[in-house]
């Protein structure tokens, strides 16, 4: 099987790529990538040169010529669709470029596909897209109404919306996953759990939006990977599969398992004002996939949550070579602007 990954750089992608690479020996893969702040290359080079089941391209999805080029040069079997701007923050200081790469893309995307007749298009989004639950409402399904609050969920709606179309209208096999907040190796330190074991490391304060009481649902990101590998194989086309970690906590209880974890003190937690939309809550019904997919996380938070930090532990390297210049220059000023810290 050859595969084309989009965003094989980033965090979900680079777990995926090594995972199947690892576990399948009869697996190709083309990893398209446009190396934004949020890929590094650096991730999988280890892989590049061997030339025969791993090949990476630098260009973006929004460029038709040159993803259909790659769709009919190298013969490929499936699409599975990762590459996305992905921080909420960052599509409130700007959202254009979540419409460039989110919509636009995953249409070109779609359409070079539909031309080129892949067998499988899997679609990886986002519980955000279902929007926010109340204290006491059940989780999301898959019929839950799309209500999307931010800018990035929008995005993500509307190329699901795209994804669907393509299987009603031109019976392209897309299947489309959608998965709560992902951790561990690998996370750009942007997103909460990265950034406060970053920080509370460097003894630096830690904000948490709000009072702390919005509920995530996470996931280790090796259990998502298994997910959209068995969505890829096993899915139905036109379907919609969610994944869930069965790991509600608030941000505060998050916050404070790494900061105890890392020995850093709960003193560090700083109140900053909150994020304008804040979904209250998310939370998935995933028992769809558990029953037609075979699926199931397999990692607890605790396990995955300790893994995660003995990875950053031993990947100081990784995490200096992320924080680029442009990176820290972003963050600073941002936080300072919008966060007060
Ligand atoms: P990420 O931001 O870490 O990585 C995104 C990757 O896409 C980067 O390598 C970037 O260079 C690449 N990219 C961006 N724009 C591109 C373009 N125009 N052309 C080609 N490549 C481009 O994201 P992630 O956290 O790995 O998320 C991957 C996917 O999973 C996204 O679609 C996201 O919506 C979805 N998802 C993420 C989470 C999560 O918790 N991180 C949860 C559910 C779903
Ligand atoms: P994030 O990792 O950005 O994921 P998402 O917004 O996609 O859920 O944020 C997870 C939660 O943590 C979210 O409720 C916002 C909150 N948060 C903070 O409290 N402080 C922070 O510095 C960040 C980045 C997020």
């Amino acid at each position: 099987m050859h595969l084309l990954v989009t965003g094989g750089c980033g965090f979900i992608g680079t777990n995926f790529i090594l995972h199947l690479l690892e576990t399948d020996p009869a697996v190709r893969i083309t990893n398209l990538d446009k190396l934004t702040y949020a890929g590094n290359r650096g991730n999988l080079a280890h892989l590049e040169g061997d030339g025969s089941r791993y090949a990476f391209v630098h260009g973006d999805i929004a460029d038709a010529a040159l993803v259909e080029q790659l769709l009919a040069e190298h013969a490929i079997d499936a699409v599975v669709h990762f590459a996305a701007e992905s921080h909420v923050d960052r599509s409130i200081t700007d959202s254009a470029p979540f419409i460039h790469t989110n919509v636009a893309g995953t249409h070109t995307l779609l359409e070079a596909a539909r031309k080129a007749g892949v067998q499988r298009f899997v679609h990886v989004s986002t519980d955000e897209v279902y929007g926010s639950l109340g204290p006491h409402d059940p989780a999301f399904t898959e019929e839950t109404p799309l209500a999307p609050n931010s800018p990035y969920s929008a995005s993500k709606a509307a190329s699901d919306m795209l994804a669907r179309a393509y299987f009603h209208t031109y019976g392209l096999p897309v299947i489309i996953t959608r998965c709560s907040n992902n951790y561990g190796p690998y996370q750009f330190p942007e997103k909460l759990i990265p950034l406060t074991y970053l920080r509370a490391t460097r003894g630096e304060p830690v904000p948490v939006y709000g009072d702390g009481s919005n509920v995530r649902d996470w996931i280790y990101v090796l259990d998502h990977c298994r997910g959209v590998e068995a969505a890829l194989r096993r899915g139905e086309p036109g379907k919609v599969y969610n994944f869930g970690g069965d790991a509600e906590r608030t941000n505060l209880e998050t916050v404070h398992t790494i900061l105890d974890a890392v020995g850093a003190p709960r003193s560090l937690v700083r109140f900053v004002t909150d994020r304008p939309g804040h979904d209250r809550r998310y939370a998935m019904n995933s028992s769809r996939a558990k029953k037609e997919l075979g699926w199931r996380p397999e990692t607890d938070f605790a396990t995955g949550i300790a893994q995660t930090i003995r990875w950053y532990q031993t990947h100081a390297a990784w995490l200096d070579d992320v924080q680029s210049g442009a990176y820290r220059q972003f963050m600073e000023k941002w936080y300072a602007k919008e966060r007060g810290v």
